[in-house]
């Protein structure tokens, strides 16, 4: 199979299109999308009806992503940075309490801690990029009220391992630290037979332009089981009004009083009704990406030194994007090359997603005092993210691959 690969080195000029190593559209719109944001603007044209505040439309795009993931509510919101921030207000945190966040993350997660004066926690991740249990238990203090995880570009972080050290610690006044999920690059991933979503206190996933899907560039849903949390986070939403029924006050029926602060963090009907046909077509714009980083895995996996995407055995990813672990030996300047040789050899486009957040974003790097993930820091500059996109071709999933392995080979013989 290498041999008829790297073929493609010699067939194929090169790419079929320039593709970005982060692609600013993650997924791809239709007529259908567009035609629904007509409809909806041609439905909201009466002075009586406008865009409301709240509307059928954003309900029963709330339902159906719950019904998708697989869990009793859904709540549509501006982005996953305001589902984060809206997180840390639903703990309350005060001063002193921790949150334990991995360091190789986005660093969306550690602002919401800051700003909600929190004390931030770095924790290492392991080969998979994704938080390690034994470290965060390591992490874990009479403080900590939160675990705070990412599902690391479309693979499941191990959330029952969290919540199994959670009961083990719990906070002498609120208990278990509630286990979070950031899953804005991770919709459609499962977890021990369930989508993302399901399991611990909350999860945050996000509807930005280079997501999985999209409600037109922004957006975000938080999940949950937990009534009272939602009614929490409703109220967040909208004011401090605790909506039981969102729509009914939208109708011109009293709501049931005001439940402390809130703001505004609302979706658009225009969002919510691209939402539901994105949703609709969430699987469709998914598969493709498992079958190309499926088929790559196959071919990258016989390049001896080469450690492609690692998956425990109870997940399966989305591939958000796809991760390469150059060998030890490289981490920093030899990893740094080859990714130089792709781009000036063979047009291909790569990215480091992500280092440890402290190495650089001065504003968290400032407020964690002396901590620092050693651990991470050899894995981020061991790691290489090289374009995926579920409209990629298969030749340009090969070329690539290809690309990769000759590039290799070459810094290895340097
Ligand atoms: C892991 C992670 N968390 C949070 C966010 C923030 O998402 P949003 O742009 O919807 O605020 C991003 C965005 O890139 C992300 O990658």
């Amino acid at each position: 199979m290498l041999e008829a690969v790297m073929n493609r080195l010699k067939t194929q000029k090169g790419l079929s299109r320039e593709w970005p190593a982060e692609p600013m559209l993650g997924g791809w719109y239709t007529e259908e999308e567009i035609e629904a944001v007509v409809k909806a603007i041609r439905s909201s044209m009466d002075p009586a009806v406008g865009f409301g505040f709240f509307c059928d439309e954003i309900v029963d795009f709330e339902r159906q992503f719950a019904d998708y993931i697989g869990c009793k509510y859904a709540l549509s919101i501006t982005s996953a940075g305001t589902g984060l921030d809206m997180a840390m207000r639903a703990l309350d945190l005060q001063p002193g309490d921790e949150v334990i966040v991995p360091a190789i993350n986005f660093r969306a997660a550690h602002y919401a801690v800051l700003g909600a004066g929190g004390k931030l926690v770095m924790c290492e991740s392991d080969e998979t990029l994704n938080a390690d249990p034994a470290d965060v238990e390591k992490k874990i203090t009479p403080r900590t009220r939160a675990i705070l995880v990412t599902h690391m570009n479309g693979l499941s972080a191990p959330i029952c391992d969290y919540l199994e050290i959670a009961e083990r610690h719990p906070h002498p006044k609120y208990g278990p630290p509630k286990v979070i999920g950031d899953a804005a690059r991770a919709l459609g991933g499962e977890y021990k037979g369930e989508k993302i979503g399901t399991k611990g206190w909350m999860t945050i996933f996000s509807l930005h332009t280079m997501k999985m899907m999209t409600t037109l560039g922004e957006g975000g849903m938080i999940t949950t089981n937990d009534p009272e949390l939602m009614a929490r986070l409703r109220a967040l939403r909208q004011w401090g009004i605790a909506q039981s029924d969102d729509l009914e006050i939208a109708r011109g029926k009293k709501g049931t009083g005001n439940q402390g602060w809130g703001s505004n963090y609302k979706m658009t009907k225009i969002q919510a009704v691209v939402g539901m046909v994105q949703l609709r077509r969430l699987d469709e714009m998914i598969r493709p990406r498992i079958a190309l980083a499926e088929k790559r895995t196959a071919i990258l996996s016989q390049v001896p030194g080469l450690t492609v995407p690692v998956i425990p055995s109870d997940c399966k990813p989305v591939y958000y994007l796809y991760n390469l672990l150059v060998p030890e030996a490289w981490a920093g300047a030899k990893r740094d090359s080859f990714m130089k040789l792709l781009r000036t050899k063979y047009g291909v486009d790569t990215v480091v997603a992500n280092p440890p957040v402290y190495q650089t974003d001065s504003f968290i790097r400032n407020n964690i005092g002396e901590q620092r993930c050693p651990r991470s820091e050899q894995i981020g500059a061991r790691l290489v993210n090289i374009p995926l996109h579920p409209l990629m071709s298969e030749e340009d999933n090969e070329f690539i691959c290809a690309a990769v392995i000759d590039c290799f080979n070459e810094i290895a013989r340097s």
